[in-house]
């Protein structure tokens, strides 16, 4: 195994958990520490008892960008073990969507996963096994120690371990972020700050990554423009006491990075996939149900039309029973198999009452646009699915995600 660390990854941002809430802190090391005797990921790594090059273990200054992430990863890592039940069907549906992916690739010399993290919903083993060799890049160094010991120790060899910003930007942006806060003397001041650097907000160097037969985004674009913007959010909390929400470009601020996010991402797919080869791109492009509650003529409609299914999976006796057996739900009184299936029908149900019931995580058809206009084909037809991240929380508020998946490869 070889590990790869950049060091213009200086600071950090931080992987909002599955529910859309941010770490609560920004760590106070990011802009100050510097010195650590060595990284989470140097230990981790020894652990595992894999040899790493000591430069590669030195101090480095300002190496909160790795523990910022590593703070994201630890929450979604911290999920509780009956919440992940539900999970199974979408782990299931992502492996089997890479694995068919891979095996669309001409050759199989290099798979590279972009923003592999813990690896959760990745069939990394197996990609270990097909692939000659296997890169996996994130800026969370110890979520990818958590990827390492899915793969056996006698494939281990094949992989690099990068820790790097899979962008050409958010590292550059980040520094810029904490120097306009860092020096501003007034919340108004950082605002006017961050203003010229939304203004001058592009794309830069791409990181320097190998040509790869497959190539997979998983899960990975709808969250690049959010670690800068919580990072920018948690720093102007942290020294002025004030949200960013209060700045009047804030949402323009978002907006912008989505939209750089995009044109970033499908460049550097574009880039790295070799003319052969195959992407796999998957992300959570709705998250829901919003607002349902406020509407309780969609929400007797929705139950009306569940009732067959809900018959069927024995959580209702009639259509009378739906309510009553909506409200069980979550009880622990049904398999959470079961409850999956109910859920996952009440979301499709929802979604075809109103679009409104979901917010849009990412803009798909800029998408469509941009990776039409780079040259990218679909090779497969796309799918998606509900991913039943906190589904206790459906009926309350947020807890579901759509996701959804192209095979791509460039056009010949
Ligand atoms: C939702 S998680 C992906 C989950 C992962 N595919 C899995 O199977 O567990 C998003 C990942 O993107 C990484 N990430 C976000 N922005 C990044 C950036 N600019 N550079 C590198 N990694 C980034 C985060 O550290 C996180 O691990």
């Amino acid at each position: 195994m070889r590990l790869t660390i950049t060091r213009l990854a200086r600071l950090d941002p931080a992987c909002e958990d599955a529910s859309g809430a941010f770490p609560s802190r920004r760590p106070r090391s990011a802009l100050r520490e510097s010195r650590r005797p060595r990284s989470a990921v140097a230990a981790g790594t020894a652990a595992l008892g894999l040899l790493v090059s000591p430069a590669l273990l030195a101090p480095v200054s300002g190496q909160g960008l790795e523990e910022f992430f590593g703070t994201s990863g630890e929450i979604v890592r911290g999920t509780a073990p009956e919440t992940r039940l539900y999970w199974r069907s979408h782990l299931e549906r992502s492996r089997e969507r890479i694995l068919h992916a891979a095996n669309l690739a001409a050759r199989r010399e290099v798979a590279t996963v972009l923003g592999a993290g813990a690896g959760s919903e990745l069939p990394l083993a197996e990609l270990a096994g097909r692939f000659d060799r296997l890169v996996l890049v994130d800026l969370d160094g110890r979520s990818m120690l958590r990827s390492l010991r899915q793969i056996p120790r006698h494939l281990r060899s094949r992989v690099d371990l990068k820790i790097v910003d899979v962008t050409s930007f958010a590292s550059a942006l980040i520094e810029s972020i904490t120097r306009a806060v860092e020096s501003s003397s007034s919340a108004a001041e950082s605002f006017q700050r961050l203003g010229r650097i939304l203004d001058g907000l592009q794309a830069g160097e791409p990181p320097d990554l190998p040509p790869s037969d497959l190539v997979v985004s998983s899960l990975l674009l709808s969250e690049i423009p959010r670690y800068p913007f919580s990072y920018a959010a948690q720093a102007v909390e942290d020294r002025f006491g004030i949200a960013i929400q209060t700045w009047e470009r804030s949402e323009e601020f978002y907006r912008r990075l989505v939209e750089v996010a995009v044109d970033d991402h499908v460049q550097l797919l574009v880039d790295l996939v070799r003319p052969q080869g195959v992407i796999y791109f998957s992300d959570t492009v709705a998250r829901g149900l919003v607002q349902h509650f406020d509407d309780l003529a969609v929400r007797r409609a929705v139950e009306a039309r569940a009732a067959p299914h809900f018959i069927q999976l024995g959580l209702a006796g009639s259509a009378s029973d739906v309510p009553p057996a909506m409200n069980r739900l979550c009880r622990a009184e049904h398999s959470p198999m079961t409850e999956a299936a109910a859920f996952e029908r009440l979301l499709s149900l929802y979604r075809d009452a109103e679009d409104r019931f979901f917010e849009p995580l990412l803009p798909v058809s800029a998408l469509r646009d941009r990776s039409t206009q780079r040259g990218l084909v679909l090779r497969d037809s796309p799918t998606s699915w509900w991913w039943l991240a906190y589904p206790c929380r459906i009926r309350s508020g947020s807890g579901a995600f759509l996701v959804s998946n192209w095979i791509l490869g460039l056009r010949d």
